[in-house]
């Protein structure tokens, strides 16, 4: 195994003494007002091993990292019926394109892009009773904690200047793929957004797409091993965005990134790796989590290819 404890340790200090490069993301008035100094990185293996640098304590909104919760929700509910609602095929645009869902007639290209992900919330509200408060217990469950929480003052920043997401929703609605009404999906998909935590439950909480759907924390399966596959497949073709390919080239893990400057990257049986630094490249993906994420596959000697 490799010297997981020394290569973090070392590269941490290295990727903090570069200089800062890219901005905080600043569409988001809450998220603008962020320190832009801060960075952190946990590790943590299937075998509950933990390997942590910097501000891993400080809680963060993990924003579009928390679409691939909800879509293991979605899924683990819907089967493989939920793939005629958004597709799986990457869409080489920005996170908030409207650009191909007339061509595709309001079938988001993925789950992770902006459209997928409230078509994803739009089947989340029609499948439980109570939508905000059941996928927050269902966040919490999968590492057996209490205290995931959403952040209403983030959630209200995003929905008084949400404009792209107000269009897409209604876009879509208006190709009969939102069945619930537009105001309660989005305010489920800026409520999604706005979960916060620090990168040491981060962490934790995504374990489980490294073990086969069980979260090796708790003990309890939360998807299938086949789901699993699929889900990491998907991040790989399309955690990044119009990066996606990049991120694979570099970093060679499935991941997922948001416009708080987190990154969660999986590496199947092995562990999962959260990386937080919030200035962010023009993709709108963390500028210092790539190049510590690059560099830490290249040191370890390990990625899935
Ligand atoms: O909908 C939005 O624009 C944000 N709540 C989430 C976008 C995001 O995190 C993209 N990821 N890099």
């Amino acid at each position: 195994m490799p010297d997981y404890e020394k290569i973090i340790a070392d590269l941490y200090d290295e990727v903090a003494a570069m200089a800062p490069k890219g901005t905080v993301a600043a569409y988001i008035p809450e998220l603008a007002a962020m320190n832009p100094q801060h960075f952190a990185v946990t590790m943590t293996t299937v075998e509950g091993q933990v390997f942590q640098k910097g501000s891993f304590e400080e809680k963060y909104s993990i924003q579009s990292i928390a679409k691939v919760l909800s879509l293991s929700l979605a899924y683990s509910m819907l089967g493989e019926a939920i793939w005629t609602r958004v597709g799986v095929e990457p869409s080489g645009t920005a996170f908030n394109s409207l650009l191909q869902l007339e061509a595709d007639s309001g079938i988001p290209r993925n789950p992770f892009i902006n459209a997928g992900a409230i078509v994803v919330s739009d089947i989340l509200i029609s499948n439980l009773a109570n939508p905000k408060e059941e996928f927050l217990a269902f966040v919490n469950a999968i590492a057996g904690r209490t205290d995931i929480r959403y952040s209403a003052k983030i959630a209200a920043s995003e929905k008084s200047v949400g404009y792209r997401n107000i269009a897409l929703c209604n876009f879509l609605k208006s190709f009969g793929n939102i069945h619930n009404e537009a105001d309660a999906v989005l305010n489920f998909y800026f409520d999604l957004c706005s979960i916060e935590m620090n990168c040491t439950q981060l962490s934790a909480i995504f374990l489980f797409l490294a073990n086969a759907g069980v979260s090796p924390l708790t003990g309890k399966k939360i998807i299938s091993a086949t789901q699993t596959k699929r889900i990491n497949a998907l991040m790989q073709t399309c955690g990044f965005y119009d990066e996606s390919g990049e991120f694979a080239f570099k970093v060679g893990l499935p991941g997922k990134s948001g416009v708080g400057g987190g990154i969660i990257a999986i590496h199947p049986q092995q562990y999962s790796i959260a990386v937080w630094s919030p200035r962010l490249n023009s993709k709108g993906n963390s500028y210092k989590g790539m190049v510590f994420l690059e560099e830490f596959t290249t040191r370890s000697a390990l990625s899935i290819f």
